[in-house]
């Protein structure tokens, strides 16, 4: 059992003016970013490394360790990219960061710089979101009138110059090297690695790239010390983040938590599952993240926890369903995202998500077969590990554990001969499966 909620980042979301310069001055912020000047860089990186802060963009590399790998006295420009894209179905934690709380993300952008030694930065934004795009512009100009960005911060002798760019808002923009290459002015296709951008990132130099909230959490670890962040947590996984609990859940939101809560205290703190229903799956860390059951209430929140019970953290978006969910529409509806944002480099994932995307709409119609969720399954098995890039790993992700846990249920469609949770859609894809002048092969939906 861990405490309860940590609000720091989270801590000031509701004032009025929490986005302001004046605001977030008046809460203590810009007070870590003297401090890491009056350090040495690598004394920074070395705070970073012992808090044990690890990327809350999905994967949880060490954000410490990954400064480290910025080569020094190469001679070439270092760039930190701020990667704002958060584009993952169910995860809204990074935007409503940016609009709450801009300039906790500037000084920390600061602080990053000053470590790696980089002399730009760019916050890559998903373009759709304009009010936040716009708020990170108001803040980026106030900290520059201010003298937190610009030439001589503070005094210190260090430049930073901060770029804020609106992506055209592709989910594989949000994949670090499809955002290079798009924030080069080119398509947003995912680059070979190696070389890793830390070698040849942004117009082949340096680069790191780091989730909103990695980088926003540096400044309380400057002020508050490595030690107090490494005591948050647990073990493997140290410090807080920030929890969005969305879909049927009677309050939902963010919660920020230390990593090692469980949903049950989560669901607790967010009124639980909504009146007079019962909890039936959900996601830990986004749609690319495995499923999981009411079995798995108990398990911490942490990258291990999540991995032994098969799924993986993500962005910590908890996307709760209830018993009125089906559990093949849900996944239909995933996969099909994942065809619409295949960038279709690659032919596992350019031809399994069609596939995919085709066998589930069969399925759920009521006209698949057994053999289609071996089909599936293969399908899967031919995407995991051979696509270029994590998306399409991640698109066999709500499929294969949706048959995993839920096998009965594609298999009640077939003896049902449509959607047991939704009649009318499924007629309408049993309509549309058969296609212009042919009949439906099955009878059923709202008539049934
Ligand atoms: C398809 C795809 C989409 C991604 N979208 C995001 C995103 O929107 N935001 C993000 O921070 N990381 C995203 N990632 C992870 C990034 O590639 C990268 O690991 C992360 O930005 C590193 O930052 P961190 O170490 O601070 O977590 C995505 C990865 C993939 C494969
Ligand atoms: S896995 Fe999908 S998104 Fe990634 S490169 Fe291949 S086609 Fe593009």
């Amino acid at each position: 059992m861990t405490d309860t909620l940590t609000p720091v980042l989270t801590a000031r979301w509701g004032e009025p003016d929490s986005f302001t310069l004046a605001g977030y001055r008046r809460a203590g912020g810009y007070s870590a970013l003297p401090k890491a000047l009056a350090m040495q860089p690598d004394e920074v990186i070395a705070a970073v490394k012992a808090s044990g802060l690890r990327g809350r963009g999905g994967a949880g590399f060490p954000t410490g360790m990954k400064w480290s790998f910025i080569p020094q006295g190469d001679g070439k420009p270092h760039y930190l990219t701020v990667n704002a894209d958060e584009s993952e179905p169910g995860t809204c934690k990074d935007m409503p960061l940016m609009m709450a709380s801009p300039h906790v993300l500037i000084e920390g952008i600061v602080i990053t710089c000053f470590a790696i030694r980089a002399g730009h930065a760019f916050i890559y934004v998903r373009g759709e979101v304009l009010h936040v795009v716009r708020r990170l512009q108001m803040a980026v100009a106030e900290a520059y009138q201010a003298g937190y960005l610009g030439k001589n911060i503070l005094g210190s002798g260090f430049d930073l110059e901060v770029v804020v760019h609106a992506g055209a808002g592709a989910y594989i923009c949000g994949e670090e090297t499809a955002l290079l290459t798009s924030l080069e002015g080119y398509r947003g296709l995912p680059r070979n690695r190696p070389p890793f951008p830390a070698v040849e990132g942004l117009y082949a130099s340096p680069t790191v790239i780091n989730n909103v909230e990695s980088v926003s959490s540096v400044p309380s670890i400057i002020n508050n010390g490595a030690d107090w962040f490494a005591g948050l947590g647990t073990e493997k996984s140290k410090g807080f983040g920030i929890f969005s609990l969305s879909g049927h859940v009677a309050n939902p939101g963010q919660f920020e938590a230390p990593l090692g809560i469980t949903l049950r205290e989560l669901l607790d703190l967010a009124g639980g599952v909504r009146a007079g229903h019962r909890l039936k799956f959900w996601t830990p860390g986004g749609s690319s993240t495995p499923i999981l059951t009411g079995e798995h209430l108990d398990i911490p929140l942490d990258f291990e926890g999540v991995a032994g019970a098969g799924s993986m953290l993500g962005t910590r978006a908890l996307q709760i369903f209830d018993e009125t969910t089906c559990v093949v529409r849900a996944t239909l509806r995933w996969t099909e995202f994942y065809q619409h944002e295949s960038c279709g480099k690659c032919t596992p994932c350019r031809e399994g998500t069609y596939w995919m995307t085709r066998t589930l709409r069969r399925l759920e119609s009521g006209n698949g077969s057994d053999e289609d969720l071996d089909k599936l399954i293969d399908i899967c098995d031919n995407i995991l590990g051979r696509a270029f890039c994590a998306l399409g790993d991640g698109a066999t992700s709500p499929v294969t554990s949706a048959i995993q846990y839920f096998r009965d249920e594609f298999l009640l469609h077939q003896k049902e001969g449509g959607c047991p949770f939704n009649p009318a859609a499924s007629t309408l894809w049993a309509d549309l499966l058969s296609g212009p002048g042919r009949p439906a092969s099955r009878s059923g939906g709202a008539d049934r």
